[in-house]
């Protein structure tokens, strides 16, 4: 359901409206957001920019300066730590375009909160102008009391505890779609004035929809009971709700913000070539899942909530099913072997002929 804005608000100035529903606020959040904004603004400019590198004698490598060119993912990369590296709100960093844990520069103070990130979600699609986004989950510490640098154990929190998550979508506008807990809202950046503008507020998802999302390509190495459930959705039914139709965009910030929009299913399953998937746990799972979440939606393995599932690594991945609830728990039935009644009496009817 999509609660259109009459009333002009700045995102700076809604989560200084929110804050105050946060017990024991102190501002540090906003000043921690307000640097995030100042790296998705320079993101943004560099997305839109990235077509006209060669043309600006930017090529792969060297620029016509001899400097090294970065990829956009290690500029978007580079943007985020430099914007959040010196404001004293965190204790610790990790980002998908870095192996190790991000530390804090021992120049700077150490704060009480926790952020993950991936920079540029969606890289195969930089190159076609096709929509990317940078993806952030936000934690407390977990000795909040404590000043010194963070640690893994800060790091490894299961989503459930994320203060906020958000993500940016670089695509006909750059909007951020944001929750702090309070339910989804979005913001749509105006960069004639270089403000965030709330343009839709408390998201809430369809309990149903009509799009499914999930790289087919992959479909002789899924489970069999994921391909039943694929043919499921395909098959036309008497009441019209199927059959759905296929979109699949390959950035997971613009299938899940569709998926969000419309209503429906994203998945990105385990198959026999990657076992637990391949979208990351800690910055593309968690923070998607917190989102879908707050706007009533579902987001599991495909058996467990994303949220409560307990990290062992930075960079560990997760099977995905994400999305409107009647529809997530539809394909976990499927998954488990309990097919709907009208799936079982169209195959044995089939079975008949
Ligand atoms: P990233 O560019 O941050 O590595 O993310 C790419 C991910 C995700 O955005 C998308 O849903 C998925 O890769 C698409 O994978 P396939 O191309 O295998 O479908
Ligand atoms: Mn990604
Ligand atoms: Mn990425």
């Amino acid at each position: 359901m999509r609660m259109r804005v009459s009333k002009l608000v700045t995102i700076e100035r809604h989560i200084a409206e929110e804050e105050h529903l946060a017990r024991g606020a102190t501002g540090e959040f906003s000043r921690l957001m307000r640097d995030m904004l100042l790296a998705i603004r320079l993101i943004s400019r560099d997305v839109r920019r990235a077509g006209l590198n060669d043309v600006l004698g930017i090529t792969d490598g060297t620029n016509v300066h001899g400097e090294q060119v970065k990829k956009l993912d290690q500029i978007a990369h580079d943007t985020i730590f430099r914007a959040m590296d010196h404001g004293g709100h965190l204790c610790i960093m990790a980002s998908e375009e870095s192996e190790e844990l991000i530390p804090i520069p021992p120049e700077y103070a150490r704060g009480k909160y926790v952020l993950l990130f991936d920079p540029l979600d969606g890289s195969s699609n930089i190159d076609v102008n096709v929509t990317i986004g940078t993806i952030f989950s936000i934690y407390h510490r977990v000795t909040p009391d404590y000043v010194g640098d963070g640690t893994l154990e800060d790091v490894l929190q299961p989503g459930a505890r994320q203060v906020a998550a958000g993500y940016v979508c670089y695509g006909s506008s750059t909007q951020l779609v944001y929750t702090t807990g309070n339910g989804v809202d979005i913001f749509t950046y105006d960069p004639t004035i270089g403000e965030f503008i709330l343009s839709e507020e408390k998201i809430q998802i369809p309990n149903r929809g009509k799009y499914y999302s999930v790289n087919e390509g992959n479909s002789t190495k899924w489970d069999d009971n994921l391909k039943k459930y694929i043919e499921y959705l395909k098959t036309p039914s008497a009441d019209k709700r199927r059959p759905y139709s296929l979109r699949y965009v390959g950035t997971s910030i613009a299938d899940l913000h569709r998926t969000l929009m419309y209503g429906g299913i994203f998945m990105y399953p385990a198959d026999k070539s990657n076992p637990k998937g391949k979208l990351r746990l800690m910055y593309e799972c968690n923070p998607l899942a917190m989102i879908i979440e707050q706007a009533g939606g579902r987001a599991t393995d495909g058996e467990h909530r994303i949220l409560d599932v307990r990290p062992d690594a930075v960079h560990g991945r997760s099977p995905l099913f994400i999305g409107s609830k009647g529809d997530v728990l539809e394909a976990e039935a499927f998954l488990r072997g309990d097919f709907p009644k009208d799936y079982v009496q169209a195959e044995a009817e089939t079975a008949a002929k």
